[in-house]
């Protein structure tokens, strides 16, 4: 593969679950991927992202690993993880693994190991400490809610745990454990695939002594990123990872990187020496939310002027040296119609726009299944309907806070997890075409109309879209100017327009998106010389300089 072959790829993310259901137990499974394989490859993507599919208990759906060397059953057979491999492979799609090793599973036999001797060999893989007065050690409060310790029973010791209790932090200031890491890595690589997403990788370092700092809600506690969030340090473990794993190969590795600050995103994704091939950028996922990373239950009002300046931000940052991987949705995140588009845009102009929007920015565009299609977000019933860990939470905090069930029901529709997570909409059959068994998730009920094997028929659906721009992006004459060509915001000062030019040798590419309802005219600085791509098919415009863009008209012209 050529060097830093990660540019010229778009990824297709696929969370197992609930892609397809091969075996009949209405789980998605890895028979399942295989079986699907010509339909990803059909959309033109080359990579695939696979969420974690090796053994656990299952307590966050795989981000909590039990055995890292082995498929767990419900996902299938080592020899299915193989047969995917080597079909995907065979198709030119690139496999990368979600690699959790922030933390592992409670049930993984080092942690059953650590809680028989907490002060022995595998306790040191650990964070296990004694409490204080029968307190926990420190008052980090978890992501996921809740004291970031857990008593380990019958002993004076507890462990911490950033995520749910049953997500074990390892201690990476344990040599012997990074080695094992960089083993089973370093195995995994051996089989082929291309590359890895490295899980929550800024938590890894930990304030040295594990202290308690002065609360920030009325808990008593404080979020842990204070203590564990992007650390002093944390940079000689990334260079020792790196260099002992997927640096040494040409292999593409994507961060999910909370906490970076501005003045050391280069040294994250810098193309010559960064930690990573590039890290994801979520500037603009929590617009709509008081407290990134905690609360969201308590939603705020966002415009398209605030996506437009983290995203330009964050690009800026990136800058020619650097790389992004740009996504609007994955299995964490609401669908995008809903996310970043008002009402009067949840339709086919928004959606393709927003499209637009991503696939042409400078960095390697994500699609998470189902965005192809405008899959949307889904309303369950009850609270006992959803799945996800986070959701309940958060639920369950609203409530403490004094919402009404209503109230904090509504919350759950905007943001929860699981609004991505619903079974792939293969057809108007039952279940969607998804499974013959009842699903372990809901089904959205739009699947009649949204789903995959209409879309693929039909001229304009977004599907077919999505296709024109990810060939547009890797197989056209436009892939080295998309690629290689830098990125400036253009016209920043027109609310509600967000354009920015990609411009490589003498060319010159120009991206106009009217993220709004309304008309506006949009004055180029010289001519186009053609019209690319219109999502209304057709542009209205004067004398090649003057555009009237439609409501959440997205055009890409060449200049
Ligand atoms: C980020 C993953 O995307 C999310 O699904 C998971 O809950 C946490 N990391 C913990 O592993």
């Amino acid at each position: 593969m050529k060097k830093n072959w990660w540019k010229k790829a778009v990824v297709y993310q696929v969370y197992p679950r609930s892609f397809y259901d091969s075996n009949e137990d209405g789980m998605g499974d890895l028979k399942g991927i295989t079986k699907k394989l010509d339909y990803i490859k059909a959309l033109g993507v080359n990579a695939l992202w696979l969420c974690p599919v090796y053994q656990s208990p299952m307590d966050d759906n795989g981000y909590d690993i039990s055995d890292y060397y082995h498929i767990d059953p419900s996902f299938g057979t080592d020899e299915d993880m193989d047969e995917l491999i080597y079909e995907a492979n065979k198709r030119g799609i690139n496999i990368i693994m979600d690699m959790v090793i922030n933390h592992c599973s409670d049930e993984h036999e080092w942690f059953q190991k650590a809680k028989k001797n907490p002060e022995g060999k595998y306790g040191k893989y650990f964070f296990i400490k004694k409490g204080k007065n029968g307190n926990p050690p420190n008052n980090w409060r978890s992501i996921f809610g809740g004291s970031a310790w857990e008593a380990i029973e019958g002993t004076p010791y507890y462990y911490l745990h950033l995520f749910t209790k049953k997500q074990v932090d390892f201690n990476w200031e344990n040599q012997e454990l990074r080695e094992e890491i960089y083993k089973m890595m370093n195995w995994w690589l051996d089989k082929g695939i291309a590359g890895f997403r490295m899980d929550a990788i800024t938590y890894i370092k930990k304030a040295e002594g594990l202290p308690s700092f002065e609360s920030d809600g009325e808990d008593g506690m404080v979020s842990v990123s204070y203590g564990s969030l992007n650390q002093k340090g944390i940079g000689n473990f990334l260079t020792e990872l790196r260099d002992r794993t997927y640096g040494k190969r040409n292999a593409m590795t994507v961060g999910e990187t909370a906490g970076v600050p501005d003045e050391e995103v280069v040294d994250f994704i810098s193309q010559e020496n960064g930690y990573f091939s590039m890290i994801f950028d979520f500037s603009y996922c929590q617009l709509n939310l008081f407290e990134p990373n905690y609360y969201w239950y308590e939603t705020r009002k966002w415009t398209p002027e605030d996506v437009k300046r983290e995203m330009f931000h964050s690009h800026g940052l990136a800058g020619e040296k650097g790389w992004l991987g740009v996504c609007l949705e994955n299995h964490d995140q609401p669908r995008c119609i809903d996310h970043y588009l008002y009402p009067d845009g949840r339709n086919y102009y928004g959606a393709s726009m927003l499209a637009v929007m991503q696939m042409m920015l400078r960095g390697t565009p994500y699609i998470y299944q189902g965005q192809e299609l405008g899959m949307r977000n889904c309303r369950f019933a009850s609270i006992e309907e959803y799945d996800d860990c986070s959701t309940k939470n958060q639920y369950a905090g609203a409530r403490k806070e004094g919402y009404s069930h209503k109230e904090a029901m509504e919350f759950m529709f905007d943001m929860s997890r699981d609004n991505a997570r619903t079974p792939f909409q293969w057809n108007k059959s039952e279940n969607a075409g998804f499974s013959i068994k009842t699903p372990w998730l809901k089904v959205n009920e739009n699947y009649h109309e949204v789903n995959a094997e209409k879309q693929m028929k039909e001229q304009g659906s977004i599907w077919n879209w999505y296709k024109e721009l990810i060939e547009l992006r890797i197989s056209s004459e436009y892939t080295e100017i998309l690629t290689e060509g830098s990125m400036c915001p253009i016209m920043e000062e027109q609310k509600n327009l967000l354009a920015y030019k990609r411009v490589w040798q003498d060319k010159e590419v120009v991206v106009l998106c009217n993220y709004q309802g309304e008309e506006q005219k949009a004055q180029l600085s010289n001519k186009w010389k053609k019209v690319i791509k219109d999502n209304y098919g057709k542009v209205i415009s004067e004398e090649k300089e003057t555009l009237l863009l439609r409501p959440y008209e997205a055009v890409i012209l060449e200049m």
